[in-house]
């Protein structure tokens, strides 16, 4: 039986990936609204937002909520960081990959995480503590040891192009030594593969918390490692991520952490 938190979570992202679901065929005729260069937000993002934000204050209605679309709410120890809708330029592009992101923050500590794939049907959770699941099963990172057959999920900085140079250094050092990549398009759902074991490790620079808040502790409960670029374990305060089995960080880390610390001097 999964913690009533986690109960609540779990059919917020039920409720909300009905609506993605239903909506993705009519995605032509959905509003569009540009909130910055390469930032898009439709009628459904804010939709999706509010029917999770609802289910929430239903149970908890003395909870605070920081959500991608609405921004943050409420003053408590118990925040919900919510991303109604990962991968919107997948979506608008009609691309089926896309998910929710819902995520319980106790006292600054993430307690709870859930990532839906509505067209998978496939939901990721996680409690601090109590493993991850794929829908009920059990996940575990890979057991990959070496990075020259590893998979790597990453995204380029599309929205932060003045970081470009120095992502495709790291890039271009990480891609000699492993089998190959995947820009897949939505930030929880690489975390979620990750903690699957269905790709070995992932990276990228430019996240904001509801990017990661649910899926690093999946990860996490799933056997491995999540820090910043510079090694720190607060992901969620961060701008940076890599996600991956104990054995591939300390070799993914030998190449991040010198280039990044160059770039930031
Ligand atoms: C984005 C996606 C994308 C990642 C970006 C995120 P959004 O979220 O997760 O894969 O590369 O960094 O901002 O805007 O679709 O919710
Ligand atoms: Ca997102
Ligand atoms: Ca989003």
């Amino acid at each position: 039986m999964a913690h009533p938190i986690l109960n609540i979570a779990i059919n917020a992202a039920h409720i909300a990936g009905d609506l993605l679901r239903q909506e993705f065929h009519q995605v032509a005729s959905i509003p569009v609204t540009q909130k910055a260069r390469h930032d898009y937000v439709t009628e459904i993002d804010k939709t999706s937002e509010r029917q999770i934000v609802r289910e929430i204050k239903r149970f908890h209605p003395d909870h605070a909520i920081l959500g991608e679309e609405s921004g943050a709410e409420g003053e408590s120890d118990h925040v919900w960081i919510i991303d109604p809708l990962d991968g919107t330029s997948n979506y608008l592009h009609g691309i089926p990959h896309f998910c929710i992101s819902i995520a319980l923050q106790i006292k600054g500590r993430t307690e709870f995480g859930v990532v839906y794939d509505p067209m998978r049907d496939e939901m990721f959770s996680a409690s601090r503590g109590g493993g991850a699941h794929l829908n009920n099963t059990r996940i575990r990172v890979s057991k990959r040891n070496s990075l020259d057959t590893a998979i790597l999920a990453t995204a380029f900085p599309f929205r932060q192009r003045g970081m470009m140079s120095v992502y495709t250094g790291i890039f271009s050092e990480i891609f000699k030594k492993i089998e190959d990549v995947r820009r897949m398009g939505a930030a929880a759902l690489d975390l979620s593969w990750v903690a699957a074991g269905r790709m070995d490790a992932y990276f990228e620079i430019g996240l904001k918390p509801w990017d990661v808040a649910a899926g690093a502790l999946i990860v996490r409960e799933a056997g491995g490692v999540v820090t910043d670029f510079d090694g720190n374990d607060r992901v969620e305060d961060s701008h940076s991520i890599l996600a991956a089995p104990f054995k591939l960080m300390t070799p993914l880390r030998k190449i991040i952490e010198p280039r990044w610390a160059k770039a930031k001097r």
